[in-house]
């Protein structure tokens, strides 16, 4: 059985972007042996309040439940419960180059502009590779903006198998499929993506919004002046946006919409875009504080934390045999 492994950051809400990737996670549960990770140990590579980060890293595995992951066909856990990945990590660390490491955009990204960058942000791309490669990972559901970090995972793993034979299973990443491409964009501004950290509440829906909010933010969300309903990315950022999101909750094509809506105005096409995401988004948040009430969590997280590590433990003997430590 092919093996699946994805993590998401317990910082912040999750977003539509981010439950677009999770949708995914979802869709393997029958057919692949699955682990899905809570991944504080990346989340701390940023300065964090620690009250807010135990908190968000129980809700995010009642949100992982809450969308639809089955815990008796998936493994999931936290990662700071499994020391194994902390221990690749180092030893990975030891075959990764600071040059490669340089080029990674979204450390770019988040280095840019501060006075202060620790080291744990330079080697985020390491400890995710450790994540992957510590299961003998076939495939790695994320966002397209994860893509150059899983081509660092796969190097990483190679330039490891070249020096000390087939240790490393090279894993493969399985990027979801949005119409050409498109990505969840800002619903303020269209020219930005959808993202955690920006400070306008508007600018995002994330799975835990009420259902006022929710419709508050698409019915303002920036469109253009024409009133004409067409995907293009570039002359109708705004317009498409929504129509990539509408086709990502009701499975409808990106034509079959447009042609559904010629003719009328954007605020039809908002309001049923509120009917479809706040009926998809309502059962899911009910689920979520029933998780959280129930206290079943706790359960779900320590029978996964036991698989992983049954799967973890002889990969990373493995490694250690290899660099030539000592394992007994
Ligand atoms: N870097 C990923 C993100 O920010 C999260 C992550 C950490 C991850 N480890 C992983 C994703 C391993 C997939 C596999 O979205």
């Amino acid at each position: 059985m092919k093996r699946v492994f994805s993590g998401v950051q317990p910082t912040g809400q999750i977003h539509l972007g981010n439950y677009i990737t999770m949708k995914n996670f979802v869709k393997q549960q029958d057919e692949k042996d699955c682990l899905y990770c809570v991944v504080d140990m990346h989340s701390i590579t940023l300065p964090q309040d620690p009250e807010t980060l135990r908190k968000s890293i129980i809700e995010l595995a009642a949100l992982y439940v809450a969308i639809g992951l089955d815990p008796n066909k998936v493994t999931l856990f936290i990662q700071s419960q499994v020391a194994a990945h902390a221990e690749l990590a180092w030893i990975l660390n030891c075959f990764s180059y600071m040059g490669e490491l340089s080029r990674m955009t979204q450390f770019k990204d988040k280095s840019e502009g501060k006075q202060v960058v620790t080291t744990g942000l330079f080697t985020y791309p390491v400890l995710m590779a450790a994540d992957i490669l510590l299961y003998d990972t076939h495939y790695v559901p994320v966002g397209n903006d994860q893509k150059q970090h899983i081509e660092l995972t796969r190097d990483i793993a190679n330039r490891f198998n070249n020096r000390f034979g087939e240790i490393f299973v090279v894993p493969e990443p399985m990027i979801a499929k949005v119409e050409d491409g498109a990505r969840i964009m800002s619903l303020d501004d269209p020219t930005l993506k959808m993202s955690k950290s920006n400070p306008n509440p508007h600018s995002k829906i994330t799975l835990l919004d009420s259902m006022a909010q929710i419709k508050k933010s698409i019915m303002r969300a920036t469109t253009d002046s024409e009133a004409i309903i067409k995907y293009d990315l570039t002359e109708k950022a705004g317009v498409s946006n929504l129509l990539t999101i509408y086709s990502q909750f009701s499975g409808d094509s990106i034509p079959s919409l447009v042609e559904k809506y010629e003719g009328q105005g954007y605020g039809t096409l908002k309001k049923d875009l509120v009917e479809v995401v706040t009926a998809e988004l309502e059962p899911i948040q009910n689920k979520f504080h029933q998780i959280l009430q129930s206290g079943d969590i706790y359960d779900v997280l320590k029978q996964g934390r036991n698989r992983a590590t049954e799967i973890a433990t002889p990969v990373l003997d493995r490694v250690k045999q290899a660099v030539g430590f000592v394992t007994y």
